[in-house]
């Protein structure tokens, strides 16, 4: 049992409210925490910390908590280039660009898809993100929906069926029968590689009725939900995500009041995905309603082909401190803690004694530089349960 001591942190951010400075953040200056067999054991002032057997100095660098990455689609094959183009021309997003991805991804090898997933999570690592939820989504057909999930399951066990992503063209004249299809055969054959189950419940994608049941028939196989909820414009997606109890409602751009009574009076997190917003020229969820209203609130990269081709949590702080105009703090918590909520997991998200020891060493004095230098390389080193990974 080695135990390792991480010290002369120049600012440590817990997301403990109990200790440091007792902010929801937990901050601490002068720091050091100790890792043994993974885990954090024990957090403190550099001066006051027990005997290790071995130390890593990082310099009076901050230290976060890894990044918990909640909602990314990262099991598909092409891009679409060629629609972001057009869209930065004027040409606005749909949920039927989907398709194009299912086309490119059905045709693709498992090795290829496999290798596209790898690449992706190694550029997430290299970004401060140690935990990930993936979902399938662009196979929509019981082999490809189930081999994606096998695929997503090698690199996280927080995997998600999404077979209810768009209504697939062989289906195009009967979205009950698909709808039969996901909540039947294709749920029985992706059950078994998927904690979660997750619907689009949007125009062009499944309204309130095929989402609740398809939401209930995964619940009934065990797994827990979550929604796609109120992306494209209002609708019902998060009154379905508060009505089956779902830790989270994604994007949640365009809320109403009732929304966001509903979301503030249950459990769910409200999952903003501003990288979309971004790379979709939209307009942002208003995410200072949201916590004025004291609904908890999670940041994630949404990492897809077409609304969102994005793996950088910190991209996604800065501009939810620029755009919806969260506090750096608010973000960081957002995107750590909030992102651990939506994931239901109390053993990431925080560097807390029990916790995983997933963190991320910044080239930079405090965190507050996530928002202050965007676009710049600020990770130098990332660890999960106590291994270096990036
Ligand atoms: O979260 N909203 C649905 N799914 C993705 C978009 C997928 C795509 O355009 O390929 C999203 O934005
Ligand atoms: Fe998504």
């Amino acid at each position: 049992m080695t135990a390792v001591l991480v010290t002369n942190i120049g600012e440590l951010t817990t997301n403990d409210p109990s200790s440091g400075d007792e902010s929801e953040l937990g901050l601490l200056h002068g720091a050091a925490l100790m890792v043994e067999e993974g885990r954090v054991v024990w957090v403190g002032e550099a001066t006051s910390a027990p005997a290790a057997d071995e130390t890593l100095d990082v310099g009076g660098a901050a230290v976060i908590p890894g990044f918990v990455d909640s909602h990314s689609h990262l099991v598909f094959a092409g891009d679409r280039a060629a629609e972001f183009a057009a869209r930065m021309q004027g040409r606005p997003y749909s949920a039927g660009g989907i398709r194009t991805t299912v086309g490119a991804t059905r045709a693709a090898a498992d090795e290829e898809l496999s290798a596209n997933v790898a690449r992706l999570v190694d550029e997430m690592t290299r970004q401060g993100t140690t935990t990930v939820e993936i979902k399938s989504g662009y196979g929509l057909s019981v082999l490809d929906e189930s081999r994606s999930l096998a695929i997503a399951r090698q690199f996280t066990d927080e995997t998600t069926f999404l077979g209810a992503h768009v209504v697939p063209p062989e289906y195009a004249d009967d979205a009950s029968g698909y709808v039969e299809l996901v909540t039947g055969a294709m749920l029985e054959a992706a059950a078994p590689y998927a904690r979660w189950v997750d619907v689009f419940c949007e125009a062009g994608a499944f309204d309130a009725d095929q989402a609740r049941a398809i939401l209930l028939a995964g619940m009934a196989a065990g797994l827990q939900p979550r929604v796609h909820a109120n992306q494209l414009g209002p609708g019902p997606g998060v009154q379905v995500a508060c009505e089956v109890g779902a830790a989270s409602a994604d994007h949640c751009t365009h809320l109403s009041s009732t929304d966001i009574d509903s979301l503030s009076s249950s459990s769910v997190v409200a999952t903003l995905l501003p990288a979309v917003e971004f790379s979709t020229r939209s307009p942002y969820p208003e995410a200072r309603r949201l916590l004025a209203a004291g609904v908890t609130v999670a940041l994630a990269s949404d990492c897809n082909p077409g609304s969102s081709y994005s793996s950088s949590m910190p991209l996604c702080i800065a501009l939810a401190v620029r755009e919806m105009r969260m506090s750096p703090a608010e973000a960081l918590w957002a995107a750590t803690a909030g992102g651990a909520a939506a994931l239901r997991r109390d053993d990431v998200g925080h560097l807390g004694v029990g916790a995983s020891a997933d963190f991320t060493v910044l080239a930079a004095p405090s965190y507050i530089h996530l928002a202050y230098r965007p676009g710049v390389p600020l990770v130098s080193s990332v660890f999960a349960a106590g291994r270096r990974v990036g």
